[in-house]
């Protein structure tokens, strides 16, 4: 006996599966060659989110952080910790063609600088030049790169869009005492290899047909640098682009010169920085991001979301959207959850 089960995605895709009972909804559909996209397989990340449309289910480990209550009363799921009890179906916001491509690819990269960019932040400029074709990514995706030295990984969005050289950006936030920020700040050297697997995720810009509002945690500026530069290279997206850049204090705020230079380069982009900690010579935004969320722009006329850093970020934003009568929207998020919860 097996459930049939629709997978049904954003591009109007549909496949069927059976699962057998018992089996995770994950397993079952890479039984039948669909790997929808996975990092942690442990109901950590959030990476293999889905919704369920209809049938029973349940669903083992799922942390908080990964889905929330409210994510939970919408009947999201995690692949990885679902199993069905009924025929059903599952819609997951990303195209098909995610799930059918080769998977992530392990390849050696070698440091070519660690450049500290503000307070708080480093890019780390790699060169996976050995592997012979260019790593293919979506700009929003990630790598996960292993600490070396350790068997630990880190996950980081791209910065930068995919080219022949193979040369990779991060933008990583140096904690005061993690594993990957004592990498960066004490032991990394030019020419060290790393270790790295890509792409992962499902977090990638849409194709646009309404303005976008980007809001970006902290280093959550990464995905969203790789998305503007794509749209720069095409001379922009014909749609309005708003960016809201949050940090701590006004020194964590980097790549200024790259920000403006996106306004002369994409017709319609504007950003603000919003500072939650600021110093007395501070004259920008304070506070946080939903205070400086424009509620009537919003209700007047539809828009996509794209939020991408901290987990508390991006519930805080959420939170202040579902307070509000606004026009129709889409939301798209990537939480920089912590390693090893
Ligand atoms: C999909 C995804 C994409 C990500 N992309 C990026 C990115 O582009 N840039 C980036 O900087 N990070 C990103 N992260 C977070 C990143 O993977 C690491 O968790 C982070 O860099 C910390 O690594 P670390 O080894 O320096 O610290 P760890 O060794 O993991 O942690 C050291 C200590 O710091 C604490 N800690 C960890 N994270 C935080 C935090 N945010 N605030 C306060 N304390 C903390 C830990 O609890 C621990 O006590 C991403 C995470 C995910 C899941
Ligand atoms: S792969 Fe399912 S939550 Fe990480």
């Amino acid at each position: 006996m097996s459930f049939t089960v629709a997978l049904n995605f954003a591009d109007g895709a549909s496949s069927f599966i059976q699962v057998k009972p018992g089996e995770l909804l994950l397993d079952a559909a890479l039984r039948q060659g669909i790997s929808l996209p996975l990092d942690c397989r442990e109901g950590v990340c959030g990476t293999c989110q889905g919704q369920c449309e209809s049938g029973r289910y349940e669903q083992d480990y799922v942390d908080d952080e990964a889905l929330s209550p409210r994510d939970l009363a919408e009947r999201k799921v995690l692949a990885c910790q679902t199993r069905v009890q009924s025929d059903a179906s599952f819609y997951f916001d990303h195209a098909a063609s995610l799930c059918h491509a080769a998977g992530p690819l392990r390849v050696s990269a070698r440091v070519l600088a660690v450049e500290q960019v503000s307070a708080s932040t480093a890019i780390l400029h790699l060169c996976a030049g050995q592997h012979p074709q260019p790593l293919q990514y979506l700009p929003g995706q990630y790598a996960r790169l292993k600490v070396p030295g350790s068997e630990q990984w880190r996950a980081y969005s791209f910065a930068n869009l995919p080219n022949p050289g193979n040369r990779l950006q991060f933008l990583i936030r140096l904690l005061p005492d993690g594993a990957m920020s004592n990498y960066l700040r004490d032991g990394c050297q030019p020419g060290q290899l790393i270790e790295l697997e890509a792409p992962m995720g499902s977090f990638y810009l849409r194709e646009v047909r309404r303005p976008l509002v980007l809001v970006a945690g902290g280093t959550g500026l990464s995905a969203f640098l790789g998305m503007l530069d794509a749209m720069a290279e095409r001379g922009g997206c014909g749609q309005p682009v708003r960016l809201f850049y949050g940090v701590n204090q006004e020194d964590d705020l980097c790549e200024q010169a790259r920000l403006e230079g996106y306004k002369a380069r994409i017709p319609g982009f504007d950003y603000t920085p919003v500072v939650s900690r600021p110093g007395d010579a501070w004259r920008g935004r304070a506070g946080y991001i939903p205070d400086h969320l424009d509620a009537q722009a919003l209700a007047a006329q539809a828009f996509d979301m794209y939020l991408c850093g901290p987990p508390p970020m991006i519930e805080a934003v959420r939170g202040w959207l579902a307070g509000q009568a606004l026009a129709e929207h889409q939301l798209y998020s990537e939480k920089f959850l912590q390693s090893g919860r």
